[in-house]
């Protein structure tokens, strides 16, 4: 999604904006620009593609001034074009955006009536004009930027800057996250606080409704209702190398390669101190006096909900209802008493998520989140809010967030088992004890690498891939095709193995891999079975199973990867290694752009 960024400096503020986008470039962007404010005058620059485009533009028209703001566009409203590229100036007023002005149409119409011309197809620029027209009527700057806030309608976040004014932006928070950075005599502003990484580590975030004036020696705060409003000064530890490649040709690939770390981290944190049973740092959640769980989420972080479903049925025996969020919301649901309400998301932010959870208030016993954000909106409107500890997940394709997801998830269905008497004390310890020797297991998966990297280069070949699962390896089949195709733009689709012979079978042929995740569990053979059935149409099988699995099903197959074995209610965390590391390889095997795949933002701020 879009990124905002703003500095009121001591320095030339144009090399330090094209910096702090750079940071923001994992949001998923197509088009980028800045202004600044020199000598009292408003200038900009704006290009199309990567920052480099943006950064070559500055090297041959330089921008001076101290003051600026900057914007990486994920069009929305337009095509990516110089034109629709924010900043949007409108005479005295620049102003960058992120998210969605609902009424724009009605506003530009309002404008329009009155003989306002407009140059882009976006719905920022009814901003910029709109604020306009206030400071020519007489309001000041702020005034006037406040009078339009009040008459936006949707989710956003904006940042503005005013001609003559050299110490002033002005932004406003409703929906997007803004963080405000202190620095010394020196206030900056950006959409989140990786942005401000380089610059501060003291950070203010705004609260849904509200604006803030920023100068660089102040900064005045207002709630919705225009309140003065105390927001507070935290300090971040952004670990520097979270932001880093840490040595890696992609952040993706740092990712995967972190998981048995953050896994271990985030076991820990979820162990009691005997390490036996699963403790809420700081909270409890009783699953005995819970009927029913709704788990809500978009994309990887549903699939992780679908895996958790399959935990808390089978280990815990509570019925689940699994939902994506931009149907849940609009499709009514009933939620019936005792029902916890469970919200997955890595940013915390998605929109439809959010709406979902908020469309739960006042209904469901209790709204839980897990999320890697803490400070995120999703985080601070859940009653609970579980952090998964997965560290800053930059790679748009979601990776380490989703093992920790399923490893904080496993681990509250244990917690439920245990609280419905479902499972003995004996029982749950030793799945534990399982659980903490699972770094050590993922360590030995990703010195598969070699092999999934050969298997991947086959996989490049093909223009459509099918993933096949059962049980608890069909969420993981699921996440591994939403993987391959967002990053290498192969078509892939994934079905429960048993559902192939009713359709989907029609689609194999010679020139379809099949990519079948199987461990030797309790539906192997049944799985083997579908894979024949896949075999005797031509169609060329890419197991991923353990050694038994491999010496009993890999007769005839195309191709075999073998990883180690492990406890069954563990094996979705360990294949989503493979999953990951083949779409991650067929991808750079096919030169597409891993990190910042085309059209996709990392966080989906809008509907
Ligand atoms: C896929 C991916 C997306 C996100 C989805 C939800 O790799 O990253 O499908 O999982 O957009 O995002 P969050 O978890 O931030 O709510």
């Amino acid at each position: 999604m879009c990124g905002i960024v703003g500095v009121l400096g001591n320095h030339e503020a144009a090399p330090i904006l094209v910096e702090a986008l750079k940071r923001l470039e994992y949001r998923g962007y197509d088009s980028a620009g800045i202004a600044t404010i020199n000598n009292g005058t408003l200038d900009r620059r704006r290009a199309v593609g990567k920052l480099v485009n943006l950064s070559d533009l500055l090297v041959h028209d330089p921008l001076l001034g101290k003051s600026g703001i900057g914007h990486t566009r994920w069009a929305t409203h337009g095509a990516p074009s110089v034109d629709n590229a924010h900043p949007h100036q409108a005479g005295p007023v620049a102003v960058v955006h992120n998210g969605i002005i609902e009424n724009f149409r009605d506003l530009r119409s309002e404008l329009a009536e009155a003989g306002i011309r407009f140059v882009t197809e976006t719905d920022t620029e009814t901003v910029a004009l709109m604020t306009q027209r206030y400071m020519s009527e007489g309001l000041a700057p702020v005034d006037a930027a406040r009078k339009t806030l009040s008459r936006l309608e949707g989710a956003f976040a904006l940042a503005f800057l005013f001609e003559g004014e050299e110490d002033l932006i002005f932004a406003a928070r409703k929906g997007s996250p803004l963080a405000i950075g202190h620095g010394e005599g020196e206030m900056f502003v950006g959409s989140d606080a990786i942005a401000l990484a380089q610059m501060t580590d003291q950070i203010t975030y705004l609260e849904e409704g509200d604006s803030a004036v920023l100068a660089r020696n102040s900064l005045e705060i207002r709630n919705e209702a225009g309140e003065i409003a105390n927001r507070e000064k935290r300090q971040i530890h952004m670990d520097q190398a979270q932001i880093d490649k840490g040595g890696h040709k992609h952040f993706m690939a740092k990712e995967i390669a972190e998981q048995p770390t953050v896994i271990g981290e985030a076991v820990r944190h979820y162990l009691s101190n005997d390490g036996k049973s699963v403790a809420l740092p700081g909270a409890d959640i009783d699953f005995a006096g819970i009927d029913r769980l709704v788990m809500v989420a978009c994309g990887t972080a549903y699939y992780a909900c679908m895996t958790a479903k399959y935990w808390f049925e089978q280990l815990a025996r509570i019925p689940v209802e699994i939902d994506i969020a931009s149907e849940f919301r609009y499709r009514e649901p009933p939620i019936p008493v005792r029902t916890l309400a469970l919200f997955v998301s890595q940013s915390g932010e998605t929109a439809d998520t959010l709406a979902a959870l908020r469309y739960c208030e006042g209904k469901a016993d209790k709204i839980v989140s897990v999320v890697n954000v803490p400070e995120s909106s999703i985080a601070r409107e859940s009653d609970l809010a579980l952090p998964i500890l997965a560290g800053t997940e930059i790679g748009v394709a979601s990776t380490k967030a989703f093992t920790c997801q399923l490893t904080v998830l496993l681990m509250l269905a244990l917690k439920a088992a245990s609280d419905r008497g479902e499972m003995s004390e004996g029982e749950i310890a030793a799945t534990l004890g399982e659980l903490q020797t699972l770094p050590g297991i993922l360590n030995a998966a990703l010195e598969r690498e070699g092999a999934l990297r050969a298997s991947a280069r086959k996989l490049a070949e093909a223009r459509d891939i099918l993933f096949l699962g059962r049980g608890l390896m069909y969420p993981l089949a699921l996440e591994g095709a939403l993987k391959l195709k967002e990053i290498s733009y192969i078509h892939a689709e994934a079905y429960a193995s048993g559902e192939l012979k009713h359709g989907p079978i029609a689609l194999i042929d010679k020139h379809v891999p099949v990519v079948v995740m199987a461990p030797k569990d309790g539906l192997f053979d049944k799985t083997v079975s579908n894979m024949q059935e896949v075999m005797a149409r031509n169609g060329k099988v890419l197991l991923i199973t353990d050694s038994d699995g491999a010496s009993e099903g890999a007769q005839g197959v195309w191709d075999v990867v073998t990883l180690p074995a492990v406890d069954d209610v563990l094996a979705p965390i360990l294949y989503a290694i493979p999953a990951q590391l083949l779409a991650y390889h067929t991808a750079v095997a096919k030169g597409t752009d891993v990190d910042q795949p085309r059209n996709l933002a990392k966080s989906v701020t809008v509907e």
